[in-house]
Order: structure tokens, then sequence, then C-alpha cells
């Protein structure tokens, strides 16, 4: 299962809208057990994780009558993209099948289990089952609610704030709170996600890129994006709050549009400046406003629509306030740098007192350190249904 699960997770970025499964089949020899295949699913290769396996044992000649096949999701039952795994690990005499977690859609959970059973195939769940859901929250999430998995990502100061006051900053230019190893990791979550927001206070104060540049070390070159992330299938698409359409034709945002930026307006936003961000491959979409604000359920909305089922915020003060305040946040990454900044300067989040307050309502929590920074992960929502 071990091994199931590390292919499953190299599918980062290539699996998502589906989840990121991996299989593989065992056969008992006299010398032991004998890997005969193994897989994951890439969405591209429309390919379930256990087919994957299957075609490769085929591939080699190898009867899978008899094997084990470790999977870290339950096998689908029912016809998708492709046909239901379930059967076809019937259909290849499959004697046992060990699941690391059962399927969170509630439609479907259960229903893969329960055919390899009644076709006597011996069935055995739960074996590394935190790992594997660790791997599909996003997925988890969407298939019961239809909106994105939100997790809110923050660098702070030791004393809990975001970035120092405005007077004492030059404009344009990012703060960065946190060292190289914390910002590679920043990255590496950027890669796992099929969304970033932030607000247009962020872009004007930090003029910021928001591209996954998972594939380098930092400091990154200061050129935009091309090839060096780690392979996804989709863009990562970045997402700007803008009510009122402020964001500069000459931020870095606006320069480096391919189809990949997405401004989020009101309905008073200045339709020839949409036209013109339209013009330099910046998507324009109306939102309804709430109280002068973007309603932030009608963003989530916007966003499932678009198949985004990870959504990382990258934001300010505001937005991370509006987010936490309405309980649209999922799972929190705070990432605390040893720096102090003072009580002037800008703070974690407006209406939440402090992050080590909002730390205690988490789950889960898990502590990490890169290099002099230390990171704090938890849940606020589970989005495994509890069985
Ligand atoms: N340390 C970190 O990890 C980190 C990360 C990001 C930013 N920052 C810092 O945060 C500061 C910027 O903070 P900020 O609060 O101005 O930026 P922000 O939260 O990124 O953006 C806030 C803006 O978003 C727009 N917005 C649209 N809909 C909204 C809604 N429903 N609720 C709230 N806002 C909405 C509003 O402007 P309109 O009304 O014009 O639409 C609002 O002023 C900068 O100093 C930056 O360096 C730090
Ligand atoms: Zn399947």
């Amino acid at each position: 299962m071990q091994r199931a699960l590390k292919l499953a997770a190299e599918t980062t970025g290539l699996a998502s809208p589906n989840p990121q499964v991996g299989c593989v089949l065992v056969r008992a020899t006299p010398q032991g057990d004998e890997i005969i295949g193994e897989g994951a699913h890439l969405y591209a290769n429309f390919d379930h994780a256990e087919i994957v396996a299957l075609k490769q044992a085929a591939a080699r000649d190898i009867s899978t009558s008899g094997a084990t096949a470790y999977v870290t999701l339950e096998p689908c039952s029912h016809h998708g993209r492709t046909g239901p795994c379930a059967d076809a690990l019937i259909a290849a005499g499959i004697a046992r099948c060990v699941v690391a977690t059962q399927d969170p859609n509630p439609k479907v959970s259960g229903q893969g289990i329960q055919k390899l059973r009644e076709a006597n195939i011996e069935v055995t769940l739960g074996v590394l089952q935190q790992q594997a859901r660790d791997l599909n929250d996003a997925f988890a999430h969407f298939i019961q609610h239809r909106t994105p998995f939100v997790t809110l990502k923050t660098a702070l100061s030791v004393d809990g704030k975001l970035a120092p006051p405005p007077a004492s900053r030059y404009p344009n230019q990012p703060h960065w709170l946190t060292g190289p190893a914390a910002r590679h990791e920043v990255q590496l979550l950027r890669h796992a996600s099929d969304a970033v927001l932030t607000g247009i206070g962020t872009v004007l104060a930090d003029d910021p890129q928001l591209t996954d540049r998972s594939g380098v070390q930092d400091p990154a070159p200061s050129g935009f994006p091309g090839p060096n992330h780690l392979p996804r299938r989709r863009p990562l698409l970045r997402v700007i709050l803008d009510t009122h359409l402020r964001i500069p034709l000459t931020s870095q945002l606006v320069r480096s549009a391919a189809n990949d930026v997405l401004v989020l307006c009101g309905s008073l936003a200045s339709r020839s400046k949409a036209a013109t961000l339209g013009s330099l491959g910046v998507e324009v979409d109306q939102i309804p406003d709430h109280a002068g604000r973007l309603s932030l359920p009608a963003v989530l909305t916007a966003l499932a629509e678009r198949d985004i089922l990870s959504l990382l915020l990258e934001c300010g003060s505001h937005l991370n306030g509006a987010f936490l305040r309405q309980n649209l946040v999922d799972k929190a990454v705070l990432i605390y740098a040893e720096t102090e900044l003072g009580d002037q300067a800008i703070p974690f989040a407006q209406g939440v007192a402090s992050p080590y307050l909002f730390e205690q309502s988490l789950h889960r929590i898990h502590r990490t350190t890169y290099g002099p920074d230390v990171c704090i992960t938890g849940h606020v929502h589970d989005p495994w249904p509890n069985h």
C-alpha cells in the first residue's frame, strides 16, 4: 500500500479533477510476493489506476488470477469516462483487494467494495487510510459540496502580522518574511492546487506573479515561468478579487497572463477596462456583489464551474478575514518567521484576534520547520465522511 500511495502522490498536478489513485498488483510466488503490475491514474490518459496496473501485467503476459490488488481508493463501481474498475478486477480473477479508504462520494461509497465481496473477492479496508485521504482532500470536498476545498496559506511574523506598515515599505515589492526553504514549500503548495487566489490589496502592495515555480529552487529567477514548474496538466489558475477593476495593466500578473489569469469584478466595474484586460489575455468575470464587495460564495461557485477543486488563498488581511469569518476556509498553512513586525504592522486577518487563537480551532495539527521558519498545518473542516 505504501508503494501504491507513492505512485498516487507522484500524480500531483496530473489527476485533477479526478482523485489521485495508485494501484499495485501482487502475486505470491515460492520466493515471496512479486509485483506484477502497478500504476496510477493520470486524467489525460483516462485509465484508472487499477486498469493501468492490469494492463501492465497483461503486457508482461502475467496472469492476474489469484493476485492481490492494493488500491489507495475504493475501486469504482459506476460508468464514468471509463468502465467500472470493480468489474475489471473481478474479470481479472483477483482474489483479494486491499483498499486504503472508501470512496468519499456518498452516492457510490461502499458500492465498489460490495461488488467485489459479492464476487467472492476478499476485501480489507482501511490500510494506511489517513495517508490515502490526505492525498484527496480536495476531491472529497468537491464531490460532496461542489465547491473548491479552500486552503489558507500565510507567512507571518512571530507576533502574528502579515507585513510591515505600508509607510515603512517600498511600493510594488514583496516583503519576504520567510526564508528560501519555506518559499519553496509554498511553490509546492501552488503546484498541488488548481487555483491560487489573492485580492487587489495584495496586487497593489506586492505586485506578485503567483505562478507555479515548483521546479526551481528559490530564489526564483525573475523571468516569467516557462518550463520552470513540475509537470501539471492544467496551468495554475491565478485568481484576483478586484471589485472595481483597479488592477494595473503594468502589473506582473497582467503582463504574464496566458489565459491563466482570472479577475473577478463587481457589476459597476469599467467595461472598457475589462475589454482591455481581455485583449491582454486576462479573463474578466463579473460576480454578484455583497455589501459593495464580491460575494465569496459566488466566487467559489464561479471557480467550481471551471473545475477548480483545490483553491490556495494567498491573501492580505481583508480577504483572510472575510474568508475566515464566513467559515469558508477548510485548511490552514501558517508559516511563522522569527522576525517581529510590531503593533503598527498589517494584521493576519481582519476581525480575527490573532493567528495563535485561530490555531486553537484547528484539527489534526502538524508542526514542521523550514530552516528557521515554523509551519503549522491543520484542518478547519475534515472533508472526509465519518465512515
Ligand atoms: N504575509 C503574507 O503571507 C501576505 C500574503 C498576501 C498579502 N500580504 C500583505 O497584505 C497586505 C494587503 O492586504 P489587503 O487586505 O489590502 O489585501 P487583500 O486581502 O489581498 O485584498 C483586499 C481587497 O480585496 C478586495 N475584495 C473583493 N471582494 C472582497 C471581499 N468579499 N472581502 C474583502 N475584500 C474583498 C477589496 O478591494 P476592492 O473593494 O477594491 O475590490 C479589498 O480591499 C499587503 O501589505 C501584503 O504585503 C501578506
Ligand atoms: Zn475506477
